[in-house]
């Protein structure tokens, strides 16, 4: 394996973990065991990303769009989120993880909901990594509700109009608080960005791999991280302007 840099990863890490269903289906099992396949790549990602140091990991769990799915399929999505939380909140008080939550939380079912807050309630305190989860997110609807947000605002007298800048927009998303990703892996062949933190991902280096999500291993998770050491990154400025250093 490639040694990494431990100076180049990215502080924030979001990937879309796709390809379940179909690596259920091509085995001839139920699109359920695909995601509880995927809810064990999950624990290797994140074990993998805390012994990293990487600061910010965020996951997208469940879309605005999944509701559409058959209503078996859902809960049974719900229960896994459900069970994985609670087994896992033990471990991520040892490792000092935080959860946080994005997406459109009145969606979700009580019993879902009142697990979450148990959760993060519980590692409100810790300041090792930042896991953040995606439930019922997109990011069409995240920026909507952040402009009703900043809509109400202005009419309320707190907020003029000219006071909204990129820095003072990006406040009143779900992510207020978080930098950007910085590397954005998403599995299973498709090349799309499927409305996931779409005002976040301005700059971020994209990588999409052939993998099915359930067999997405520690090595792929390490060729694309090396992929990323690799890239140069230059926010619309020249080559030249990065090496000289330059702040203009
Ligand atoms: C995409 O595969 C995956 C999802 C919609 C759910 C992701 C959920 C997990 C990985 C498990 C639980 C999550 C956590 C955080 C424990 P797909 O079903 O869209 O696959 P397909 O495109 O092949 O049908």
């Amino acid at each position: 394996m490639k040694k990494l840099d431990p100076d180049k990863l990215p502080v924030h890490l979001a990937i879309i973990m796709d390809g379940n269903g179909r690596w259920a289906q091509q085995r001839m099992l139920k699109r359920v065991i695909g995601h509880q396949r995927g809810a064990e790549t999950v624990n290797m990602v994140v074990e993998q990303a805390w012994q990293l140091g990487i600061k910010y990991l965020t996951l997208f769990a469940f879309s605005s769009e999944n509701w559409s799915r058959p209503a078996i399929e859902v809960r049974a999505l719900m229960s896994l989120l459900k069970k994985y939380i609670r087994q896992e909140t033990a471990r991520m008080m040892r490792k000092n993880i935080r959860y946080n939550v994005i997406g459109n939380r009145s969606d979700l079912p009580d019993d879902v909901n009142q697990t979450l807050d148990d959760a993060i309630a519980q590692t409100a305190g810790n300041t090792g990594m930042l896991l953040t989860l995606a439930l019922s997110y997109g990011g069409r609807q995240e920026l909507s509700m952040a402009a009703a947000r900043l809509a109400r605002d202005v009419m309320a007298g707190t907020l003029t109009p000219e006071q909204i800048t990129v820095d003072t927009f990006g406040t009143y998303l779900d992510t207020g608080g978080l930098p950007d990703p910085d590397f954005l892996i998403r599995t299973s062949g498709e090349m799309r960005i499927s409305n996931f933190l779409l005002w976040q991902l301005a700059y971020t280096e994209l990588y999409f791999t052939e993998t099915n999500w359930p067999d997405f291993t520690i090595n792929e998770l390490h060729k694309a991280l090396a992929d990323f050491q690799s890239r140069e990154r230059r926010f619309g400025k020249t080559s030249d302007q990065l090496t000289r250093g330059s702040h203009h």
